[in-house]
């Protein structure tokens, strides 16, 4: 499985062929620290992100414009074959990250495909993750893992209104790709699922994007509404030990330093959306459209106060949704969003775009976290009228890898 080709030449190339140039962009854009998992377009063109590392990367990287998201099933039912994918998989991300892509191999099955030639790595990140089915599927332990189980990493309940399509969700393993360059992150996941033929297949993929933006402003939902305003801070180690990284003491060793991802996909229905006024717009949210203000202040960074009220009620109405899901309102559960739009073409049904937000956002504990905040939207939220939720998975990211080992190690080292 491991593929380490003769002979890499594409880093060589790009650097020579004007990587140089973009020199001085790089090296601003790489001592710049991080703020909040946004993308920024000033940095399109920067510096490689490390895949090894104490955490996984792609968690609190500054995000990158666009996303591929895939979840794989595995096709083996032994621990060997399973490490030796691992193995193979981090090998090559971290060789994809680094913009270093074998072109000369003369085995087709190791060849590189050439589509990411001569381009910048996009700082590009590749995140696993592992599914609960990993460790049990339809009450079988196939893999001998059942009691590594984290505590933590269990299937999601169904909300209210999902309705959940299953062949988009779920999964035993998850690869999330996130790169300024949208043909670099399609290159990755070529290379990867066909690093893994034969042992793990693609289920699902599902692309995203941010719109294009200057320094760092915070992104637009395709509701036209700034989204990510108020967010767990990446860079606050206080903030990020309590609700973002798995400890030991959490149930398993082996995910001290790792994290747990829950995506949705959540179509918004925009006909509806676009027919109610800008007023109805921002009660709905509890945020003005325009300025990303919470309707109790001025500015986008100004902190929500939810107790102010007129003879209409609460300023920030009861179901808005920024009231639902904030943590004074959530027994102070915070969790890390990095979601992206989608857009998926005409749904042939309705005549309507298929489009809407792959929400992703990590946490320490899901139960506590996404899923009581989720439970509160599903009942309460005047947003849901206008969101259908398709698709829903779970994923346990082990910690970094360190060079010559790889993600998930601890699991079958313990
Ligand atoms: C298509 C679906 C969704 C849309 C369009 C959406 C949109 C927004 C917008 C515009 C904001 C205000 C700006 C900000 O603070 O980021 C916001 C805040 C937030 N959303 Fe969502 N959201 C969606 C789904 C969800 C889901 C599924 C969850 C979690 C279960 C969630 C959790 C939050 C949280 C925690 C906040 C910050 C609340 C605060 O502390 O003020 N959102 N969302």
């Amino acid at each position: 499985m491991a593929d380490e080709p003769a002979m890499s030449v594409s880093r060589r190339r790009f650097l020579a062929a004007g990587g140089v140039a973009a020199v001085s962009a790089l090296t601003a854009c790489a001592t710049a620290e991080p703020t909040a998992p946004t993308s920024d377009t000033a940095c399109t063109v920067a510096e490689p992100v490390a895949f090894f590392g104490a955490h996984q990367a792609g968690i609190t990287t500054p995000q990158q414009q666009h996303l591929r998201f895939s979840a794989f099933d595995l096709r083996v039912d032994n621990q060997r074959e399973l490490v030796e994918l691992l193995l193979a998989w981090s090998a090559l991300a971290a060789r994809l990250t680094s913009g270093d892509r074998p072109t000369a191999n003369p085995d087709p099955a190791r060849r590189d495909t050439g589509e990411a030639e001569a381009l910048a790595p996009g700082r590009l990140t590749i995140t696993f993750g592992f599914g609960p089915g990993l460790f049990e599927s339809d009450g079988e332990d196939r893999l001998g893992l059942a009691d590594r189980r984290p505590p933590a990493l269990r299937a999601l309940p169904t909300f209210g209104a999902d309705a959940l399509e299953p062949a988009r969700g779920d999964g035993d393993l998850a690869v999330q790709i996130c790169c300024d360059d949208p043909q670099v992150a399609f290159h990755a996941f070529h290379a990867l699922s066909n690093a893994a033929r034969g042992v793990a297949e693609p289920r699902w993929l599902q692309s995203g994007f941010l719109g294009a933006r200057t320094g760092r402003s915070t992104p637009r939902n395709l509701l036209g509404f700034k989204d990510g305003s108020r967010n767990l801070t990446p860079t606050d180690a206080t903030a990020t030990r309590r609700h973002l990284w798995a400890d030991a003491v959490d149930g398993a060793p082996w995910m001290a330093g790792g994290t747990y991802l829950v995506a949705r996909r959540i179509r918004t229905v925009l006909d509806v959306w676009d027919a109610t006024s800008t007023e109805g717009q921002e009660v709905t949210i509890g945020r003005r459209k325009q300025s990303g203000a919470p309707l109790t202040g001025r500015r986008e960074q100004d902190v929500p106060d939810f107790h102010p009220t007129t003879t209409n009620g609460p300023v920030i109405p009861a179901d808005a949704h920024i009231r639902l899901a904030a943590p004074e309102q959530n027994a102070g559960a915070q969790i890390l969003r990095r979601s992206y739009n989608y857009d998926d073409g005409i749904d042939r049904d309705t005549a309507q775009v298929d489009a809407g937000l792959f929400f992703v956002c990590f946490q320490r504990n899901p139960e506590t976290q996404f899923v009581a905040i989720q439970r509160r939207l599903a009942a309460n939220d005047a947003l849901s009228q206008h969101l259908i939720h398709t698709a829903s998975a779970v994923f346990a990211c082990p910690p970094g890898a360190h060079p010559g080992g790889y993600v998930g190690q601890g699991l079958f080292s313990s």
